[in-house]
């Protein structure tokens, strides 16, 4: 909800900044292997992936980065 991580690692515009969105994409779409991150295949394509990793470099307005 807030992006900043507990199961999963932080999501914030500092921590994805030296990412690659190709990078970010590919683990959207197909998780990582070997951690509880899921792949989203199933319910996002490449379109919507692209959408979610440039929002999250970007931050979406609405979430408080602490
Ligand atoms: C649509 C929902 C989700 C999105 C868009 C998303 C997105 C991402 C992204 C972009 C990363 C890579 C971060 C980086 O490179 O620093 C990541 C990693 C990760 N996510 Fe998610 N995530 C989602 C849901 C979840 C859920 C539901 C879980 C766990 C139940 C989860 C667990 C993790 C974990 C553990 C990692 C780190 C994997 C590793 O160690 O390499 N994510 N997620």
């Amino acid at each position: 909800m807030r992006l900043t991580g507990g199961l999963g690692p932080a999501l914030t515009p500092t921590s994805l900044a030296e990412r690659p969105i190709p990078a970010l994409v590919a683990t959207i779409l197909q998780g990582r292997y070997g951690t509880p991150m899921p792949g989203w295949q199933g319910m996002l394509d490449e379109q919507d992936a692209l959408w979610i990793a440039q929002q999250l470099q970007r931050g979406f307005p609405e979430v408080k980065q602490p």
